[in-house]
């Protein structure tokens, strides 16, 4: 079976008909998302923050994000793999830059690769769209910048960050990127710029008019379900209670010794336990 074409996102915004990615780090949660039909997957460097145990998405090395998509790659066949370029992979030499793009795509299995920023990376687009390597862009709130932008805030809200953030994505656009991540930024911002470009948006946190949304699994699944639910985000499962509660039973059932039961066990020939009688 083959992957979906990147192409036929921008034939989905023609057609408006929109679509959810959603960001898997392993094999099991990327096999389980695309049985829920789930076209594009991203293999978010949020996996720092929600794998990895990090504080930021800044810690993450070109290596986890290689092991993490290998994985992700492995539990697909049909999904488009969107692998993110970690922090310093890409910002601070177009060649090496180029080489890690390369990796995630020759080593890892992606699709395609994400990078934040906008003007100062279209150089830098551009020749990877014309090596062949497929580029998703991300604008708004981008989180490899969170100590520049001095933490976890809507972006573009004044006339001149707004019109940046829309120069920005066209400039994406024109660059040759097939979508843009929109993150963080004021609903109506985010429906301009989907007005305003032929390739698609994906939101997350920029309202409802975007052509694609995107959420983090572990917030939508409520893995981390002690912690506040994000604005942004809506939990569609309570799994960290589910997990937790299996986990207390199965201790308790050890403890008491109710389990494992002659169901959970293997038996052993007559003839060889009378054998082993005398040893
Ligand atoms: O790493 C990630 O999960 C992301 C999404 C928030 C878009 O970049």
């Amino acid at each position: 079976m083959s992957r979906l074409s990147i192409h036929k996102l921008k034939e989905w915004k023609a057609q408006g008909r929109r679509f959810a990615m959603v960001t898997a780090y392993d094999y099991p949660t990327a096999r389980l998302a695309e049985q829920a039909g789930i076209p594009i997957i991203l293999v978010g460097d949020s996996v720092g923050s929600v794998v990895l145990g990090y504080g930021s998405t800044i810690p993450v090395t070109m290596e986890e994000m290689l092991h993490h998509t290998k994985a992700v790659v492995r539990g697909t066949e049909r999904a488009i793999i969107v692998a993110d370029m970690p922090f310093m992979s890409y910002q601070a030499s177009p060649d090496e830059a180029m080489a890690n793009a390369g990796r995630l795509l020759k080593e890892g299995g992606a699709t395609a690769v994400k990078l934040e920023g906008g003007s100062h990376i279209v150089p830098l687009v551009r020749r990877m769209v014309e090596c062949g390597i497929p580029v998703m862009g991300h604008l708004g709130l981008t989180p490899q910048s969170i100590n520049q932008l001095g933490g976890h805030k809507v972006q573009g809200k004044t006339p001149a960050a707004a019109a940046k953030l829309i120069a920005d994505a066209r400039a994406l656009e024109e660059a040759g990127a097939f979508a843009v991540v929109l993150e963080t930024i004021p609903a109506p911002l985010a429906k301009m710029v989907t007005e305003r470009l032929t390739i698609p948006t994906i939101g997350i946190g920029a309202g409802p008019h975007c052509d694609g949304q995107v959420q983090v699994l572990h917030d939508i699944l409520g893995i981390y379900d002690d912690q506040r639910v994000l604005k942004h985000a809506k939990r569609y499962a309570v799994l960290g209670a589910a997990i937790r509660d299996a986990l207390r039973q199965y201790a308790a059932e050890v403890e008491a010794g109710t389990f494992p039961t002659a169901e959970h066990s293997f038996e052993m020939d007559e003839a060889t336990l009378r054998e082993l009688a005398s040893v």
